[in-house]
C-alpha cells in the first residue's frame, strides 16, 4: 500500500512555524515508500484569516516536485493561518493524507507594524554598563479570545512576560542582524497566557549587540544607536471575529518604564543582578506603577522589520541531565564547577542562605591552567563574569541577556556547600534540526566529530561566529566559508546561513569588498575593509554550499549579485597574467593560509605558503563556482565570462607558481592541496607529481599537519583524489602535535582555533588570540563523512548521492546518516577480518538516486530503497 508523505515543510523550516515572512512560501515533503514516476501529489491547503471564515483548496502536481515547490495558491495575507496536507495518488491507489504542517504568516506590510519602539525616557549614561530598564502596560480582555499573537522585537534585546509568565523560550531576541538594514520580528502564540479581565505585559530590555560593547581591540559601544526600545504588538481575536490590539507607544500614556534588577549587562562581559531591586508583581495586573516614568519613543523605520528566515536562539535539551562536578576552591566560599563540556551555555544557581546585599560572583572560562586555575586572560574584555546580589530570599537565578563560552566556572561568595543539586546548566544556540550523524570503530575519530558538532552549536548564535568566549564573537567570513559544507551536513543551518548572507549582501561595499566579518563594525586595524581572499570568497563559497545542501535556487539567485560583484572586484586587482598579487592596503595584507602551524603565535598570517598563491587559487575556485551558478541560473554570458576569468588565471597560476622542476614555488602542503582540489594546473603529469609531493611532505612531516584556514578543509580530499589514501588516513589519525587528534588526546571537547591552542605540557599557546572553540579546523569532517562513511551530494539537494566509502587506517566499521531534502540516506559498513570482506548496508531516500562506487567494481545506480552489498577487500 502506498504510504502517506512525511516531513511536510515550509521554506527551510522543518516543522510548524509562526510568522512566515512571505505570502508565497515554498513547500517540501518526503516519501516513505517507492512512488511510481507518473504518480501525482495532492496538496490540500486549509487557510483561515483570523477575522474571516476558513477555506480550503487542493491542487495536484507531479509527485517529483516535492522539494521547494513554489506556492500554487492565492498569495497569503498577513496573519493567515495555514494547514497543509499532502497525499500521493497513482492510477491504482491513493495514500492517506500526511500529518498536517501548520504555519501562520507574519505582518507582511510595513503599515501593519503599527507599534512603536519604546524605552527609557530619562537621560542615560553615554556608554557601557547602563542599568537595564523594564517596560510594562496593562490591558483588559473582555472574554477568552480564540487567537492571540504577540509580535515582538527590539532595538537591543527583549524578553516578554504576560501575567507573570515568560513568553516563549527564546533568548537574546531579536538576535544579531545588520540593524541599519534589517531587524527580525518574532511571533508568539500567547493565547494560554491571556485571560478574561485585567492582564499585564512586561518587557525586560537590554543593550545586547545593538548598543552594548561588541567586538575586539577594545570593542565599540552604541554601534547602531544609543537608545534601546521594544516593539510589542499584541493582537487578540474573539470568537465573533472581532480583533483587539495593543501597540507599544508613547502617546496613550499606558506604557511605563523604570530601572529593573539587571544593573549591568553585556553579552560578552556578563550581567549583574541586584535582587533587592526586584519588584514582585511588576508583570502582573494591579501593580502600582505610579512611580514609573512614561516611555519614550525611539524612531525606527518599520520597513526594516522582517519576519525571520530562521528560528531564534533557544535552549538545547541535549545536555540537561549531564553530571556537573563541583569541588571546593582554595579560598573559603569558592567553588569550582566543571560542566564537562565546553559550550555556549549558562548556569542557573539555587541561591539560598544569603543575607540581603551578599554577593555571589560566577566567573566562566574554557580551560584551567596547570595549577587548576581558570584561564581568563584569553577572554580579554569578554570577562564572562556574572554577579548576583541577594535580597535575602531563596530562589533560582540565571542571567538573562548574556552568553558564555565555557566549561569551567568559579563561584565566589557561596555560603555553605555548593552541590550539583544547586546547579543547572543550559546550552543555547540558534534552534536548528540536527540532520547528520557519523560513527566509526575509532573512538578518537568519533570524538573529533562530536567536538565539531559542539563547536558548531557553540558558534551558531544567530550568526555564524568565530568563537563564543573572548571579546570577539563576530561573523568572520573565512571561518564559515570553509566550514559550511560540514555544518550543512550536521544541521539544517539553511535559515541561519541565508539570514547571514542577506546581511553580507547589505554590508558588501559598492565596489564588491566583503567586510572581514558580518555584521560589520569598524574595529582596530580592520576599520577599512579591503578585499582579501577566502574571507571575501565567503560571498561565493557559502551560497554554493547552501545550494548543494538544499537545492534552493531562489536563495542562490538572491545571493548571486553579491558573489558576482565580489569576483568582478578582484578581477580588477589582478596582474595582467591573472595572478592576484596586489597587496590589500591594510596592515596584514592578505591573510593567506591563516594560522598554519609554522606561523608565529603573534603573526598568524605569516604562514609558509605564499599569500599570492593562496589568493589566486581561491579566486580561480570562486570563478569556477560562479560559472556553475550561472549555469543553474541560466545566464550564459556570465558562464562564459567567469569561465574565461578562470582560464586566464589558471595560465598565470601555472607560470608563476610552478617551478621548472615541477615543484610548486611554495613547496607546502597547502600549495599542492589547493592546486589539486581546485584543478589549477591542466597538465596531468604535473598534477600527478603534485599528489606525490604532497604525500611525501605529509610522510616527511612525521604525520603532522602543515595547513591553516586555507588548506585544512581540502588536504585530505586532495590526498585521496591523487591516489594517496594511506597518507590521508595517516594524517587524519595522527595524534602528534599538530594534528586533529592531538587536540582530542589533550582532552578537547570542542575544536580549537589553533592546532596547538594548548601545548603538550598543558601550557597555553602564547599568542594573544587563543580560543578552544573555533570550527574552521573541524572542516575536515566533511571528508570523514564523504570518504570514511562514504556519502556526499553529487547534485544539489542530494538528488543524486555519491556512495563511495574508502576504508583505511584500520577502521573496521563506519556509519553515517543524513537527512537530505528527500529523506534519510544511511550507510553502515563493517569489515570482517576473517573473510577480508566489507559488508555494506545502505538506505537510499525515495526520490533520490545513489551512485554506489566501490573500489575496483562497476558503479551501480540505486533508486530509493534498502540494499546490502558485500565487497572483497
Ligand atoms: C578570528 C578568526 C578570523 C581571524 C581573521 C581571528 O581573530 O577569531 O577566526 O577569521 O581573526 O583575522
Amino acid at each position: 500500500m502506498i504510504q502517506a508523505p512525511v516531513r511536510v515543510r515550509v521554506e527551510q523550516f522543518s516543522g510548524d512555524v509562526l510568522g512566515i515572512g512571505t505570502p508565497t512560501p515554498r513547500l517540501s515533503w518526503e516519501y516513505n515508500c517507492p512512488v511510481p514516476e507518473n504518480a501525482k501529489a495532492e496538496i490540500r491547503v486549509e487557510r483561515r484569516k483570523p477575522r474571516h471564515g476558513a477555506n480550503e483548496s487542493t491542487i495536484s502536481v507531479d509527485s517529483s516536485q516535492n522539494i521547494l515547490l513554489p506556492w500554487q495558491f492565492e498569495p497569503l495575507d498577513s496573519r493567515e493561518l495555514v494547514n497543509v496536507f499532502v497525499r500521493v495518488k497513482t492510477d491504482k491507489e491513493t495514500s492517506e493524507w500526511s500529518r498536517p504542517l501548520f504555519f501562520d504568516v507574519g505582518l507582511l506590510m510595513p503599515h501593519q507594524r503599527v507599534a512603536d519602539f519604546v524605552g527609557p525616557s530619562w537621560p542615560e549614561a553615554g556608554t557601557d554598563h547602563r542599568p537595564q530598564p523594564l517596560v510594562r502596560t496593562e490591558f483588559t480582555i473582555r472574554e477568552k479570545p480564540v487567537l492571540a499573537r504577540l509580535y515582538l522585537t527590539a532595538l537591543g534585546l527583549v524578553s516578554a512576560r504576560i501575567n507573570g509568565h515568560r513568553v516563549g523560550v527564546d533568548q537574546l531576541n531579536p538576535g544579531w542582524t545588520s540593524y541599519d538594514n534589517r531587524l527580525e520580528c518574532w511571533t508568539y502564540d500567547v493565547l494560554d497566557l491571556i485571560h478574561e479581565g485585567a492582564n499585564a505585559l512586561g518587557l525586560l530590555l537590554a543593550d545586547g549587540w545593538y548598543r552594548g560593547r561588541v567586538g575586539f581591540d577594545g570593542g565599540e559601544a552604541n554601534v547602531w544607536g544609543d537608545k534601546i526600545g521594544a516593539f510589542a504588538q499584541l493582537e487578540v481575536t474573539y470568537a465573533n471575529g472581532e480583533r483587539q490590539s495593543l501597540y507599544s507607544n508613547s502617546s496613550d500614556e499606558r506604557w511605563k518604564t523604570t530601572l529593573g534588577p539587571i544593573v549591568r549587562s553585556n553579552i560578552y562581559e556578563g550581567e549583574t543582578y541586584d535582587a533587592r531591586k526586584e519588584m514582585p508583581g511588576w508583570d502582573r495586573p494591579g501593580f502600582d506603577d505610579s512611580s514609573w516614568q512614561p516611555v519614550a519613543e525611539i524612531p525606527f523605520d518599520e520597513h526594516k522589520i522582517e519576519f525571520p528566515v530562521m528560528r531564534s536562539i533557544q535552549p538545547d535539551k541535549i545536555q540537561e541531565d549531564r553530571t556537573i562536578h563541583v569541588t571546593a576552591g582554595v579560598e573559603p566560599g569558592t567553588w569550582l564547577i566543571d560542566t564537562g563540556q565546553n559550550a555556549s551555555q549558562r548556569l542557573k544557581l539555587h541561591m539560598h542562605g544569603l543575607k540581603a546585599g551578599q554577593e555571589i560572583s560566577v566567573q566562566h572560562a574554557e580551560v584551567l591552567d596547570k595549577e587548576g586555575n581558570l584561564v581568563t586572560t584569553i577572554l580579554k574584555r569578554g570577562h564572562q563574569l556574572d554577579t548576583y546580589i541577594s535580597n535575602g530570599k531563596d530562589g533560582w537565578w540565571e542571567p538573562e541577556f548574556d552568553m558564555h563560552g565555557f566549561r569551567y566556572a568559579l563561584v565566589k561568595g557561596w555560603q555553605g556547600t555548593l552541590t550539583h543539586e544547586d546547579i543547572k546548566c543550559t546550552v543555547y544556540h540558534t534552534a536548528m534540526e540536527r540532520i547528520g550523524w557519523f560513527d566509526t570503530s575509532n573512538e578518537m575519530v568519533n570524538k573529533l566529530s562530536e567536538n565539531t558538532v559542539w563547536a558548531l552549536r557553540s558558534n551558531f548564535m544567530s550568526i555564524p561566529t568565530d568563537c563564543p568566549q573572548r571579546d570577539e564573537r563576530v561573523g568572520w567570513t573565512a571561518d564559515i566559508a570553509v566550514f559550511s559544507p560540514t555544518a550543512l551536513y550536521l544541521y539544517n543551518a539553511a535559515g541561519l546561513l541565508r539570514n547571514w548572507l542577506r546581511d553580507l549582501a547589505f554590508e558588501q561595499k559598492k565596489n564588491g569588498t566583503v567586510p572581514f566579518y558580518i555584521p560589520y563594525v569598524p574595529m582596530g586595524i580592520w576599520s577599512d575593509p579591503q578585499a582579501i581572499a577566502i574571507w571575501g570568497d565567503a560571498a561565493v563559497l557559502v551560497p554554493w554550499a547552501l545550494y548543494m545542501a538544499t537545492a534552493d535556487k531562489d536563495a542562490l539567485q538572491e545571493q548571486y549579485p553579491a558573489a558576482v560583484t565580489w569576483v568582478n572586484e578582484v578581477h580588477g586587482y589582478l596582474s595582467p597574467d591573472g595572478v592576484w598579487d596586489r597587496r590589500p592596503e591594510y596592515a596584514l595584507g592578505q591573510l593567506g593560509d591563516w594560522l598554519d602551524p609554522t606561523a608565529p603565535p603573534e603573526s598568524p598570517d605569516q604562514a609558509m605558503t605564499a599569500k599570492e598563491l593562496v589568493a589566486t587559487a581561491f579566486y580561480i575556485h570562486s570563478c569556477d563556482l560562479l560559472a556553475q551558478m550561472a549555469i543553474v541560473l541560466d545566464n550564459d554570458d556570465d558562464r562564459k565570462r567567469f569561465s574565461h576569468f578562470a582560464e586566464v588565471s589558471r595560465a598565470g597560476y601555472g607560470k608563476r607558481f610552478v617551478a621548472a622542476n615541477g615543484r610548486m614555488t611554495s613547496d607546502t602542503q597547502c600549495a599542492y592541496t589547493l592546486s589539486i582540489m581546485f584543478d589549477l594546473v591542466p597538465d596531468k603529469t604535473l598534477m600527478e607529481g603534485f599528489g606525490n609531493r604532497l604525500a611525501e611532505l605529509v610522510r616527511s612531516s612525521d604525520w603532522k599537519i602543515g595547513t591553516g584556514f586555507a588548506g585544512t578543509a581540502y588536504i585530505l580530499p586532495a590526498l585521496a583524489k591523487s591516489g594517496h589514501l594511506d597518507e590521508a588516513y595517516g594524517l587524519f589519525l595522527s595524534t602528534k602535535c599538530p594534528s586533529w587528534l592531538y587536540q582530542v588526546s589533550m582532552g578537547a571537547t570542542t575544536t580549537w582555533e589553533r592546532w596547538d591552542s594548548m601545548e603538550p605540557d598543558g601550557s597555553l599557546n602564547p599568542g594573544g588570540m587563543t580560543s578552544f572553540n573555533h570550527y574552521a579546523l573541524g572542516s575536515v569532517n566533511n571528508w570523514a563523512y564523504s570518504t570514511i562513511a562514504g556519502i556526499s551530494p553529487m547534485s544539489p539537494g542530494w538528488k543524486t548521492i555519491k556512495v563511495a566509502p574508502r576504508p583505511g587506517g584500520g577502521i573496521t566499521h563506519a556509519s553515517a546518516k543524513h537527512l537530505t531534502p528527500y529523506g534519510l540516506i544511511s550507510i553502515a559498513w563493517n569489515i570482517d577480518s576473517d573473510s577480508h570482506c566489507m559488508h555494506l548496508s545502505l538506505h537510499v531516500p525515495y526520490g533520490a538516486t545513489a551512485c554506489l562506487d566501490l573500489p575496483g567494481t562497476r558503479q551501480e545506480w540505486l533508486k530509493g530503497g534498502d540494499y546490502q552489498r558485500q565487497y572483497s577487500l
